[in-house]
């Protein structure tokens, strides 16, 4: 199997990331002024001292910028700098540039800024009562559920929350710009969307995109906060970079970071969910508010995946699932892996958690009554193939000793006084493909060289997933050569053009097969090239393993040999490949099509044990049956299957965000806001690959994976939900997380 090419380079400090660039002589530094208070309208600023300390180059506002003031994507709300109102704390108003970075940070203490203070709204049930709303609401539904409810043997109800998540990539956002020929500007930035990046700077300057290029060598992780919210960075160097025609770089702090950029979306949910008498459930209602924060950013997209997810792996024939999208005075939420569909799983599992609780059954006997099944209609329309829920739930039930183990933990719990054990199973559904189907497209560039060696460019980009080294994978699968022959380039918007940003797990997918659709080409034309010197016909031809073959027989031709004779011939040996995924469509004015190429399946089961005199937890073990697909890389995919889960812990266990009501975030560094540490982290992660042939449409039918796992995490809401009830029966279930050792203390002692 071959291991992350980026492995030895980055256990070895030589990686180079954005910071790691050597800077040009005479580059410049930037420090970003920002909104002191959540809401409210700035009656003065003065910045003349701050432009007078030495070492200050100049002080850029809004009334600086030659093309618009908007760094809105999906919707146009979203100013780069505040003109006269500011909507949270932490917006950028002013953008400082200096000789070094510390002037740059000084001077920010030497502006004077007034703001008359507006109400400040934090909470979204709040906003949507005060008519709040960034777009308008979106409804999913199938049947009828009005009609279904009085068919019904046992109806529940319940509110849920959960809430957001700090992406904490190990690289801060940044970015470094500096002009080049013509008036165009070279910008490095740690985006997951370069021609997001290239075109939001672009309209900032007012100039055309063909002036602006984008360059990125990896990422120190993304996880979606790099999705829409590198853009600002990018634009403000840039503008300065532009305008005073020289260097500028900057590179946020960990806890201007923390403070300033957006997160996962907080969402409070209400539902309503009704059983027949044999558990079937027929009728599911949830109406859900979004924290979106104080602009779009990617929340209407984002509320559309926990549309498509809030029946994870179920199905349900009356559905009806409503979700706002309220503005508050937060920044800017976006997105974060699982893009929405954890908050709409989580609602699903708790009504399910709230029945089982009220019937006094284990959970496991509602959700197995209830998985989806082939040819089902999901509420969106797509009618379900190749269901695999059915398979890893058995398949997980059987290999791991599912009920002996429930029943151990039972018995461990009789035994037990002060500690008790929980344990939850987990089931998954992810849909893949960007959920804006014209998203879905990409391409690549391959260059084969005269001496044999290949470079790809594609646009994906490298944020530690390793999907850069799933593109060698491709390239030296077509062509079957070693892959120590292929470099992979950074990804460059002048070489790669109108990248969709690498996300929705589907980067992979998607430029890979672009980059498989180009070298197939390729090696057509070496056939032909072999043929003419073999006299035989291109069908006749193979290449294996760095040797020309015909019919089956090696000739003695060598891939380099072959690869010169083709250019001394003439031949082009560069090739673009674009790749558009096929099938997929949707219609928002019905809400209904088929928006997902294939879905990703699995199931986890989840144990933990509960100190009930401290409410101090651990996590034991994680035992997981995940659909591949068939895995093109082992290591890298159950690397990425460990790490969502421990994120996805982290979110429903320990990871609280906290703000005081003006709108200030008090959990603003790593001594406030804590992760997954390796002693957090489960004690056993155990994963089982369901051995499927892989959908045709996934990259070499290995099926993507950088984001369903991480839905498997909820279960440990619910683990230690079980263990607390264990201790304490009186205690009423309710669904409130992060499940943090306070709030786990609160309800073993509750009355
Ligand atoms: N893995 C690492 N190590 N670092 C990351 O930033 N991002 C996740 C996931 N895995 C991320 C990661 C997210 S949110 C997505 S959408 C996918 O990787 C994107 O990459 P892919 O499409 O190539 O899977
Ligand atoms: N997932 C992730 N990012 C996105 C999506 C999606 O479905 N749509 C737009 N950006
Ligand atoms: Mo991932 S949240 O789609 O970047």
């Amino acid at each position: 199997m071959m291991k992350n090419i980026d492995s030895i380079s980055h256990v070895t400090g030589k990686s180079v990331y954005l910071d790691d660039i050597p800077v040009q002589k005479g580059t410049l530094y930037g420090a970003v002024f920002t909104s002191p208070v959540a809401h409210g309208k700035i009656t003065y600023i003065d910045y003349t001292k701050a432009e007078e300390l030495p070492g200050i180059e100049r002080i850029f506002s809004y009334r600086d910028i030659p093309g618009r003031n908007q760094i809105g994507g999906i919707i146009e709300d979203e100013t780069l700098f505040a003109e006269s109102e500011v909507h949270y704390q932490g917006q950028p108003v002013l953008f400082v540039v200096a000789i070094s970075e510390n002037i740059a940070r000084k001077a920010l203490k030497l502006i004077d800024i007034r703001v008359e203070e507006y109400e400040a709204i934090t909470d979204p049930r709040e906003a949507k009562e005060k008519g709040l709303l960034l777009i308008p609401p979106r409804t999913f539904k199938i049947g009828n559920i009005a009609d279904t409810w009085s068919r019904c043997e046992y109806i529940f109800e319940g509110k849920v929350d959960s809430g957001g998540q700090e992406h904490l990539y190990i690289e801060t956002q940044g970015s470094y710009a500096y002009p080049v020929d013509n008036g165009s500007l070279r910008v490095h930035s740690s985006t997951q969307g370069a021609t997001l990046v290239q075109k939001m700077i672009a309209r900032v300057l007012n100039v055309p995109m063909h002036r602006i290029e984008i360059d990125v060598a990896r990422l120190g992780g993304g996880f979606g906060g790099k999705e829409d919210q590198a853009t600002p960075f990018a634009c403000m160097v840039s503008l300065a970079s532009y305008i005073l025609q020289k260097p500028v770089k900057m590179a946020l702090s960990r806890h201007d970071d923390m403070r300033m950029t957006g997160k996962r979306h907080p969402y409070s949910s209400d539902f309503k969910i009704g059983l027949s008498k044999d558990l079937k459930i027929l009728a599911y209602k949830t109406t859900m508010y979004q924290n979106g924060g104080a602009a779009s950013d990617l929340s209407p997209a984002i509320m559309e995946r926990t549309l498509f997810h809030s029946t994870n792996a179920y199905f349900i024939p009356n559905t009806e699932v409503t979700v706002y999208s309220c503005k508050t005075n937060l920044p800017p939420n976006t997105a974060f892996r699982g893009f929405g569909a954890p908050q709409g799983m989580f609602v699903i599992e708790s009504a399910i958690a709230k029945a089982a609780c009220q019937l006094n059954i284990s959970p496991r006997l509602i959700q197995e009554k209830n998985f989806l099944a082939e040819k089902d209609e999901f509420q969106y329309g797509q009618i379900a193939e190749n269901v695999n829920i059915g398979k890893c739930y058995t398949l997980a039930r059987e290999s791991f000793d599912m009920v002996s183990l429930e029943n151990e933990i039972q018995e461990f719990n009789t035994k037990n006084n002060y500690f008790k054990k929980g344990i939850s199973i987990m089931p998954l559904c992810f849909g893949i493909s960007f959920t804006k189907t014209p998203m879905n497209q990409a391409r690549a560039l391959v260059h084969i060289y005269q001496d044999g060696s290949i470079g790809v460019s594609t646009g994906a980009i490298e944020m530690g997933q390793a999907v850069n080294t799933k593109m060698i994978q491709v390239a030296a699968h077509v062509f079957s050569v070693d892959a120590e022959k292929i470099k992979i380039e950074s990804t460059n918007t002048s070489r790669v053009a109108n990248t969709s940003p690498t996300a929705a797990s589907s980067g992979a997918d998607l430029n890979g097969n672009a980059l498989r659709i180009a070298c197939t080409s390729l090696l057509g034309r070496l056939k032909e090239t072999a043929s003419k010197m073999l006299n035989c016909i291109p069908s006749e031809i193979e290449i294996i393993d760095d040797e020309v073959y015909k019919n089956k027989q090696k000739v003695g031709i060598r891939w380099e040999k072959l690869v010169e004779t083709a250019f001394l011939d003439r031949v082009c040996l560069t090739e673009n490949g674009h790749y558009a995924t096929p099938v997929i469509h949707f219609d928002k004015t019905r809400e209904k099509g088929h928006p997902f190429a294939y879905h990703v399946y699995g199931t986890a089961i989840i144990s933990v044990t509960l100190d009930c005199i401290r409410g101090t937890y651990q996590v034991d073990d994680v035992k997981i049956v995940h659909d591949f697909g068939n895995s093109m890389n082992t290591i890298i995919d159950h690397g990425q299957v460990e790490g969502a889960v421990v994120q996805g812990i982290g979110w429903v266990t320990m990871e609280e965000l906290a703000y005081d009501t003006s709108g200030k975030l008090l959990s603003n560094s790593l001594s406030a806001y804590k992760v997954p540490d390796i002693y957090s982290a489960p004690k056993n992660i155990e994963i089982k690959a369901l051995e499927t042939e892989g959908p045709e449409l996934a990259l070499l039918k290995s099926k993507a994976v950088g984001e369903p796992p991480f839905n498997y995490g909820i279960g440990a809401f619910f683990a230690l939900q079980k263990a607390i009830k264990a201790f304490n029966p009186k205690y009423k279930i309710d669904f409130d997380a992060p499940l943090t050792p306070e709030k786990v203390l609160m309800r073993l002692y509750q009355k």
